[in-house]
């Protein structure tokens, strides 16, 4: 048992921030033990004598992580390598969350860095999936369930039923660009350069994309474009929502557009039973207020919008055998492939 497995699931969001999901789901795995779904498609002996997660006797840990596309696996998967960074992961089954809109190439770099690290199995598991399970969705059922995870670089909108994505769309629009809206609205405006955490803050300080009950001010810090100097402004929520505008009003079209995509049957569901926000970007004030009004649909936030993809991709491990019966043979390549180790 690694000792890098604790922590809190209270604190889970604060987890995420402060050591990246996989701390979080390696601990949450220990709890839950051996998978099912994962010893039933171990399909060579000797890899399971080679790289037997259960050598000493113990559970199976499972390594969870969030896929940034900016890492690398084996950057990512490092504090889980027994020496350093050239050891073997002291994990053997590795869940990687990808965005839904990966490339096949891309899918099988992912798998071969991963392996190349030392992972026995490597599942695959779409991003809106493991948010829709870690939202408590009910996938793996024929009625439809809207998701749309908002994240930093990307937002995935999708449509589940019966254990598959039915629907979806993926758009390099999320948090980040927020950030850099809320930036140039400050350089245009004020002639005043300030950084992209800055930004940031200023959009957990004040940013929404509804009208607020009481509008809310924050100050920003910054160089002075003309004179050089230090200078400090002060920004009402109001303007930082007409900055946020473009990059939320994109994320509305992308949800608009997937539930015209979506079969209406499936489509009557998520009138009947609304959507559900995922993702950092879904604690953007007011913004369940304003794809409520677009689409005319109900609109919830998941319970821990911060962690649903990494819970959920946990979960989907235990869930592997409910998508078997759900979908018979189908359950593996809908939810999560998994590749052998060569
Ligand atoms: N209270 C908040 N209000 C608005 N945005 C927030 C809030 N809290 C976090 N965010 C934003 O959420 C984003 C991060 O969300 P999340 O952790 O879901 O992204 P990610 O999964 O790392 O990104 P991706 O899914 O694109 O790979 C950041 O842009 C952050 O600024
Ligand atoms: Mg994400």
């Amino acid at each position: 048992m690694p000792d890098h497995a604790g922590g809190a699931h209270e604190d889970a969001d604060e987890q995420i921030r402060a050591d990246g999901p996989d701390r979080l789901l390696a601990d949450e795995s220990e709890q839950r033990g051996h998978p099912q779904g994962a010893e039933d498609e171990a399909d060579d002996p000797a890899e399971e004598t080679d790289h037997g997660a259960a050598d000493d006797g113990g559970p199976d840990v499972e390594l969870i992580a969030a896929l940034n596309r900016s890492a690398r696996p084996e950057e990512m998967l490092r504090p889980f390598t027994r020496k350093g960074g050239g050891g073997r992961l002291a994990v053997a089954q590795v869940v990687l969350c990808v965005p839904s809109g990966i490339t096949k190439v891309e899918r099988e770099a992912v798998q071969e860095a991963t392996l190349a690290a030392g992972a026995r199995a490597v599942y695959l598991v779409e991003e809106p999936m493991a948010a829709a399970i870690g939202a408590g969705l009910p996938v793996a059922e024929p009625r439809g369930s809207m998701i749309v995870d908002i994240g930093g670089g990307t937002t995935e909108v999708a449509v589940i039923s019966l254990g598959g994505i039915v629907s979806s769309q993926s758009i390099k629009v999320g948090g980040y660009e927020m950030d850099e809206a809320v930036a140039k609205h400050v350089q245009g405006r004020y002639g005043l350069l300030i950084g992209e955490e800055t930004a940031e803050q200023a959009k957990l300080d004040a940013g929404s994309a509804w009208q607020l009950e009481e509008e809310l001010e924050c100050l920003v810090g910054g160089r002075d474009l003309q004179s050089g100097m230090l200078r400090r402004l002060e920004l009402g929520s109001e303007e930082l929502r007409s900055a946020l505008d473009a990059p939320v009003q994109r994320i509305v079209t992308a949800v608009k557009d997937t539930l015209e995509g979506t079969p209406p049957e499936l489509a009557a569901d998520i009138s009947d039973r609304g959507i559900v926000l995922a993702g950092g970007g879904a604690l953007l004030r007011g913004i369940d207020l304003r794809i409520r009004s677009e689409t005319g649909l109900d609109v919830a936030r998941a319970e821990s919008p911060l962690t649903c993809v990494v819970l959920g991709a946990g979960e989907s491990l235990n869930e592997l055998e409910t998508l078997k019966r759900a979908r018979p043979g189908r359950g593996r390549k809908l939810r999560g492939r998994r590749f052998q180790r060569r």
